[in-house]
C-alpha cells in the first residue's frame, strides 16, 4: 500500500478522474485506504475485486453519492477534469448532473418511459426539444424500438432488462460527462446483459465510464482499463481494509498482471 502522505500528482489532458491518495471511512472504520487512480476519459474502467473490499465506496465517491451516507468521510482527494471535487465551493447536486450513476437494480421513476427521460431534463433546464431528446437518449441506450410505441406506458410496465436501459437512457439524457455504473446487469438476464454491453461500447464514444462488476468476462468484454482491488484483515481492527492491488489496461490486467494476488483473482483462485 502506498504511504498516506498527500502528494498531488500532476493531471495529464487524458484523465478525467484523478483519485489521490483517497481513503474513505464509515465512522471510524477505514473501508478503503490510500486509492490512487487516473480514470482516462472516453473509456470504459472497471472495478473488479472480492466482496466487500471498497468497490462501491470509492465509485460513489466519485459522484459525491457517499455524501448521502451518515458518517461517511473522505481523506485525499478527488479530481474532476483537475478540480477538486470535494472543495467547499462545489454543489454536490451540480457533480451528480455531470457524472450520473446507474445502480444494481433498475429504478425507473413511477411514471411514463417518456416522462422517465423528460422529467430530469427538464429539471436539469432542458428547453429544447424534448420529443427529440426521448428518442436520442433511448436510441443512444437501445431500448427505442421497445419503447416506441409505447412511451405514455408506465416504466414499470417494461422487462427488468429494458428498465435498465430506460434508466441509462434517463441518465445520458440530461448530458452528464461521466457515468458510474454499479454492477448494472447483476441483475438481468445473459440477453439483456448483452444488450447492455453493446450500448456501453457505443457510449464510450460521447461519455466515460467506470463499472463495477463481479463478471470477468464482462470486464474483457467491456473495459478498456481494469483496476482490481482486494481486501485484508487489519491486525487489531474489527473489519477489513480494501485497496487498489493494480490498476491498468484490462488486457495486462487479465493475461499479464504483475501482483500475485491480481493473477489469483482472475484466474478464479478466490473472490
Ligand atoms: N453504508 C455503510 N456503512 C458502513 N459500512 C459500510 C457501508 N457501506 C459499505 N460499508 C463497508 O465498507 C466496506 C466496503 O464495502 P463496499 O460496498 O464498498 O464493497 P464492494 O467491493 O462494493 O462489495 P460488493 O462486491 O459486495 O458490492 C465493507 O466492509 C462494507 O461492509
Ligand atoms: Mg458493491
Amino acid at each position: 500500500m502506498p504511504d498516506s502522505t498527500l502528494t498531488p500528482q500532476p493531471v495529464s489532458e487524458n484523465t478525467c478522474i484523478s483519485i489521490q491518495n483517497a481513503t474513505i471511512s464509515y465512522g471510524s472504520y477505514e473501508a478503503v485506504k490510500n486509492v490512487y487512480c487516473d480514470i482516462p476519459r472516453g473509456k470504459v474502467t472497471a472495478f473488479i475485486g472480492p466482496s466487500g473490499c471498497g468497490k462501491s465506496t470509492v465509485l460513489r465517491a466519485l459522484n459525491r453519492m457517499n455524501d448521502l451516507i451518515e458518517g461517511c468521510s473522505l481523506r485525499g482527494r478527488v479530481l474532476f477534469d483537475g478540480a477538486d471535487l470535494y472543495d467547499p465551493s462545489v454543489d454536490p447536486v451540480e457533480v451528480r448532473r455531470r457524472i450520473g450513476m446507474v445502480f444494481q437494480q433498475p429504478n425507473p421513476f413511477p411514471k411514463s418511459i417518456y416522462e422517465n427521460i423528460a422529467f430530469g431534463a427538464r429539471i436539469n433546464g432542458f428547453t429544447g426539444d424534448m420529443d427529440e431528446l426521448v428518442e436520442r437518449s433511448l436510441r443512444q441506450a437501445a431500448v427505442w424500438d421497445e419503447c416506441k410505441d409505447k412511451l405514455n406506458e408506465s416504466g414499470y410496465s417494461l422487462s427488468g432488462g429494458q428498465q435498465q436501459r430506460l434508466c441509462i437512457a434517463r441518465t445520458i439524457a440530461i448530458q452528464p460527462e461521466v457515468i458510474l455504473m454499479d454492477e448494472p446487469c447483476s441483475a438481468l438476464d445473459p440477453i439483456s446483459t448483452l444488450k447492455i454491453e453493446e450500448t456501453m461500447h457505443e457510449l464510450k464514444k460521447s461519455f466515460t465510464i467506470v463499472i463495477v462488476t463481479h463478471n470477468m468476462q464482462q470486464a474483457v468484454r467491456v473495459s478498456d482499463m481494469t483496476a482490481f482491488y482486494n481486501a485484508e484483515a487489519v491486525e487489531g481492527g474489527s473489519g477489513k481494509v480494501g485497496y487498489l492491488v493494480e490498476f491498468n489496461e484490462t488486457e495486462k490486467i487479465f493475461n499479464a498482471p504483475t501482483q500475485q494476488a491480481t493473477q489469483d483473482y482472475v484466474s478464479g483462485r478466490f473472490g
